[in-house]
């Protein structure tokens, strides 16, 4: 029989909503042991509570959080609202004792992930954090030839998120370019935990780090005829030393808003000196592979649907951002249920917290121009 996981969301923006869309369509697993039902959401804006209507199975709409986290028909609750509010709200979900699933950067710093880590152990509850690109087939075969042991003396690594919409110096500013909602961390904590998770889930931890970050437009369009101060990085580059196997191997870890031509697009490449393999979510279905047998090649590979969990979606069909999503639902529900198994598993409070490390290390890095050790 199914195990049932009642979830209430707090902050039922961009996120929150996508969320809701994975709970919608759970039925999608393919005799999953878990299912998902969506009960409560808060947000502060009517508009959006009035969205949630749509959801049957949602009994509770509120715009205080305190109201959702005293239901007794909530057993985990999603997080997803402006980084200056994780620590506080991610601490009052634990106090209620409540599992959660924190939406990244798991605090606006690292003090803040720190506290969130120690509230989450002396709780006891099931913490995990968003991060839901690795959950791609594409990015699973690459995790798959990783830790394979084929590709002989690791040469180098690159994990990358890239959005170019910021080029616009029109758009309007929002809360993810304002440091005081943001973090000093800027593009680190907006896109940094998408990079680091498959690179620490590996092992290949940074030993020092030397950081380039950028800030170019520093104020955009308030929306209201006027302008607002654009006070957050905007691009950053951290090269990183990883040891593995006694030697220490380059990788370059890439966050930006300022890309030209790029979408939401998540890459990832790993190449060694007998094998390789890279993944974009530019081209969802291709996986290149490299190969050094008598001739080197690149083969592109034409992927389909094998997604880490099961679903009724025909295996020839292509994914795409929901369905990543969905999968890093279903790997949470899994994990908390004791069925995860051997498969890749979301962010854990440690993964988290040494993302903050590194952050904070590649400020200091920037700040000093020099190579910082971890
Ligand atoms: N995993 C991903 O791919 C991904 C993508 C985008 C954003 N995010 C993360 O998700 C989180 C939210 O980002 P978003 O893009 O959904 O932002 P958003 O601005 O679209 O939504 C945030 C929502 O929080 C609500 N809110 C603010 N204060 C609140 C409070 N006290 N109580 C309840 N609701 C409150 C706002 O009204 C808003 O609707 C951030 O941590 C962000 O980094 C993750």
């Amino acid at each position: 029989m199914q195990q049932v996981m009642r979830v209430g969301i707090i902050g039922g923006g961009l996120m929150g909503r996508e969320a809701a869309s994975a709970f919608g369509r759970w039925f999608v697993l393919d005799k999953f042991p878990v299912r998902a039902e969506l009960t409560a959401v808060c947000d502060l804006q009517d508009t959006l509570l009035e969205w949630f209507r749509q959801v049957p199975t949602v009994k509770r709409l509120t715009k205080d959080h305190r109201e959702l986290l005293a239901d007794p028909n909530v057993d985990v609750v999603y997080v997803a609202v402006p980084h200056n509010l994780h620590q506080a709200i991610y601490l009052d979900v634990l106090k209620a004792g409540k599992d959660l699933l924190a939406e990244k950067p798991f605090g606006m710093d690292l003090a803040a992930a720190r506290a969130i880590r120690q509230a989450a152990a002396a709780s006891g509850r099931f913490v995990r954090c968003s991060s839901e690109f690795p959950f791609l087939p594409g990015a699973q075969r690459v995790i798959e030839l990783a830790r394979s042991g084929t590709l002989g003396h690791l040469l180098e690594i690159r994990s990358c998120f890239w959005h170019a919409s910021d080029l616009d110096p029109t758009k309007p500013v929002n809360w993810k370019r304002q440091v005081k909602f943001c973090g000093e961390i800027g593009v680190m904590g907006d896109l940094g935990m998408h990079v680091v998770h498959v690179p620490l889930r590996l092992g290949w931890q940074p030993a020092r780090v030397y950081a380039q970050l950028q800030k170019i437009y520093t104020e955009r369009p308030d929306g209201k005829g006027g302008m607002a101060p654009c006070d957050t990085w905007d691009n950053a580059m951290l090269h990183c030393d990883v040891p593995v196997n006694g030697r220490d191997v380059p990788m370059r870890l890439e966050m930006k808003r300022l890309a030209p031509g790029a979408t939401n697009t998540w890459w990832v490449e790993v190449l060694g000196t007998d094998g390789g393999a890279r993944y974009s979510t530019a081209e969802p279905k291709s996986l290149w592979v490299f190969e050094r047998k008598k001739e080197q090649r690149w083969t592109r590979i034409d992927l389909g649907f094998q997604t880490p969990f099961p679903t009724i979606t025909g295996g020839i069909f292509e994914p795409g951002f929901p369905d990543c999503f969905l999968q890093m639902w279903a790997a949470y529900a899994a994990e908390r249920a004791g069925a995860l198994g051997e498969r890749f598993g979301c962010v854990t409070p440690d993964e988290a917290v040494r993302s903050h490390e590194l952050f904070a290390a590649a400020l200091q890095s920037h700040a000093t121009k020099t190579a910082v050790a971890l």
